[in-house]
């Protein structure tokens, strides 16, 4: 720590008492002078290496010298964790937080920076450091363009902007730097050694993968260390924990029983307080806990997941499955990561994970404030097959990052439509500027052989692409170039796709009358859905009675089906458990998919004002608030006026002391489970008010 001023110096030894000295990595980075430079930098040491530490000592810099900064990151879990980290700053005044209006240091994700720099440019102005951590993700089919052009306007309008990027698997940086115009730093040290070894179940003698995960497993009970294993799909957690945990039941030392058990206990909890009975993925989920072992993915409530992680942290789990979401920036106490399944289903088949996700996954093994080694196993079927696997993912190179923006196409269509829409671009010429502005755009101009023709090509799908956004009355040709229709300025301050939004203005000039079943069911078949998906290839049939139903007669029935007829039992009170049981779907997640689709209600309602479509706003309202409580419309204003009261609590209410609750007392409120003091205080403040 030496080569850093005191004042820094001081604040990160009262904030990190563990970090004694700086490792070799990052002292590489601080000699090379990126403490006292404005340069941008790009910090390209392995995982593990304490690359938030660097990120922070150059925020701290700015902050002390007057500055603001931006953090950005891929996941909002991320952004909680670091928020948490960096809270530790507020005591030395430095204002932590995800709004840069109002922090020095503001972490937020990719998304929230994006919007940042579409409208806010008085406030963008002001930053004068962007960190932007897991800086690989620009090259990611779906998030990486939002960065990237995130990126190049801020730079376009913030000239004097400093941009640091981190990251643990870059290959191609003399481009990714050329773009940037920045230094590197490159190092290969990690602070704790990383063995990486592909194993099979012939060395083993075992009958299939799981038996080698359940010897690892026996391995690290032995050595009472702990394991994160990734499989390819949410069914597959569940199928391997269950395995394991079956196999272990028998052999978990006296001591750690109780412990488990504890575990399981607060993750069944967790429905209850949704005011649901626990869904069978829950029970499950407790069975394989009271054995040490959990399944970890997107299908189960926000609140196990946090359970999860922090009871692993707290060495209470030995071992969670977990899907490929588990595999950037965090820190887990994983002295062994297994990685069972090297292929996932896209939309082209069945693919070979890149070795850029091996890398990353094998990454999560070996964190330095809990192990002083890590472990991480790729299990083959054969021996031969172990022998090419070895070549291809231990020492193989990660891919190439390569800018999205053109192979994106509706990211493509939203770059060209925020560009228009906030005035920087109006017309080709203008876009062939911005565009050679973006990682795009540089890796065409340096491409010897892309140059010319690539050019062309830009300015072909560039003329294609505003035909197009012209005919969808998203964009029009003006006096001065082109212009955002009221409709095209909507879509470029929201961030939703451009299908989502053409597909809804259609559905508004389409309808008749406001038919709200399907309206949710064409709201659940947009990309901007997170979709609640079957849990096993049981019949379909009850879902696609549900939505007969309500007039909507489906042949093919998939997850958007199934998704559809969860959220009309949603808004119809069923809760996680009953729709669970009904259609045989990962039910915990309704919630979170019900928040979304309210909001995309909300988005059509001002689809059809824009439109001229007239009469369905109060209907929309309804619809939208339905969704975001789960309740039928009756119950709305006491769900909305009571903060808190939830859904299960109001309905129980009403159906004690009827609508009229003027003359009901306090202490018969009280009487209906749940419901103390404070709630039944608020209830009759709230029927007084009526
Ligand atoms: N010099 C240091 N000495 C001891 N511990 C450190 C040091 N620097 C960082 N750490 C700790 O190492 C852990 C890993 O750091 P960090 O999360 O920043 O890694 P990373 O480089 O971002 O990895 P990834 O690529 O996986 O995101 C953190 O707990 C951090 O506090
Ligand atoms: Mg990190």
């Amino acid at each position: 720590m030496y080569t850093v001023k005191p004042e820094l110096r001081m604040i990160v030894e009262d904030c990190y008492p563990h970090i004694r000295e700086l490792n070799p990595a990052q002292r590489s980075a601080i000699e090379s002078g990126y403490l006292e430079s404005d340069e941008n930098y790009i910090i390209a040491i392995p995982t593990a290496s304490g690359k938030t530490l660097l990120g922070l000592l150059a925020a701290l810099k700015t902050i002390l010298d007057g500055g603001r900064v931006v953090y950005t990151v891929p996941l909002i879990s991320i952004q909680n964790e670091k928020i948490k980290e960096f809270k530790k700053l507020e005591k030395h005044g430095i204002k932590v937080g995800k709004d840069p209006k109002t922090s020095d240091l503001a972490v937020m994700v990719f998304e929230s920076f994006d919007t940042l720099t579409r409208f806010s440019w008085n406030l963008l102005r002001e930053v004068d450091l962007l960190i932007v951590d897991e800086f690989h993700m620009i090259g990611e089919y779906s998030r990486g363009p939002v960065i990237e052009s995130a990126v190049t306007r801020a730079r376009q309008l913030n000239p004097s902007m400093r941009i640091v990027a981190l990251s643990a698997t870059l290959s191609n940086m003399d481009e990714i730097a050329g773009w940037l115009d920045a230094r590197v730093v490159e190092h290969d040290y990690r602070p704790v050694p990383l063995h990486r070894e592909v194993l099979d179940t012939e060395m083993f003698g075992a009958r299939d993968k799981n038996q080698v995960v359940l010897k690892i497993l026996e391995k690290s009970i032995e050595e009472e260390s702990q394991t994160l294993a990734f499989v390819s799909t949410r069914r597959f957690t569940e199928s391997l924990a269950s395995y394991l945990a079956e196999n272990i039941r028998g052999r978990i030392p006296e001591d750690m029983k109780e412990r488990f058990r504890t575990v399981a206990e607060s993750l069944l909890e967790v429905p209850g307080a949704a005011g649901s009975r626990p869904t069978s993925t829950c029970m499950k989920l407790a069975e394989c806990a009271a054995s040490g072992i959990a399944f970890h993915h997107a299908g189960l409530f926000n609140r196990q997941r946090e359970i999860i992680e922090d009871e692993f942290r707290k060495g209470n789990i030995l071992m969670i499955t977990a899907t490929p979401s588990l595999m950037y920036g965090v820190n887990l106490p994983s002295r062994t990561v297994v990685i069972r399944d090297y292929t996932r289903w896209t939309g082209r088949g069945q693919q070979r994970i890149p070795v850029f996700d091996y890398e990353q996954m094998s990454g999560r093994a070996g964190r330095p404030q809990y192990d002083d080694a890590g472990y991480s196993y790729l299990i083959a079927k054969s021996h031969a097959e172990a022998l090419e696997l070895e070549e291809y993912y231990v020492n193989g190179e990660v891919e190439r990052t390569s800018s999205r923006v053109l192979e994106n196409r509706d990211a493509f269509y939203r770059l060209i439509i925020v560009q228009v829409a906030s005035g920087l671009s109006r017309n080709p010429d203008e876009l062939i500027e911005f565009f050679k502005g973006t990682f795009y755009g540089y890796q065409l101009m340096e491409n010897p052989y892309m140059n010319s023709f690539g050019m062309d090509n830009l300015q072909y799908e560039l003329e294609g692409a505003l035909d197009f956004l012209v005919k969808n009355r998203i964009l029009y040709p003006g006096p001065d170039g082109f212009a955002a229709t009221e409709f095209g300025m909507l879509i470029a301050n929201s961030n939703y796709s451009v299908e989502t939004a053409i597909k809804l203005n259609q559905l508004a000039s389409e309808m008749d009358e406001l038919n709200i079943y399907r309206l949710i069911y064409e709201i659940t078949r947009t990309p901007d859905m997170p979709l609640i998906s079957f849990k096993a290839t049981k019949s379909r049939d009850p879902v696609r009675e549900r939505l007969m139903d309500h007039g909507l007669f489906v042949m093919d029935i998939g997850n958007e089906e199934a998704t559809a007829a969860a959220l009309i039992e949603w808004i119809n009170e069923r809760t996680e458990h009953e729709i669970e049981n009904a259609f045989n779907v990962y039910a915990a997640s309704t919630r979170r998919v019900a928040y979304e689709a309210s909001r995309l209600v909300k988005f059509f309602g001002r689809i059809c004002e824009i439109m001229g479509v007239y009469g369905y706003s109060g209907q929309l309202e309804v619809l939208s608030a339905r969704l975001y409580y789960g309740v039928g419309e009756d119950l709305i204003p006491l769900v909305v006026g009571v903060r808190g009261l939830g859904r299960r609590r109001a309905r129980k209410i009403i159906e004690t002391f009827g609508d009229d609750l003027r003359y009901v007392r306090k202490e018969d409120l009280k009487r209906i489970d749940g419901i103390g003091e404070k709630l039944a205080e608020a209830v009759k403040r709230y029927a007084e008010r009526c």
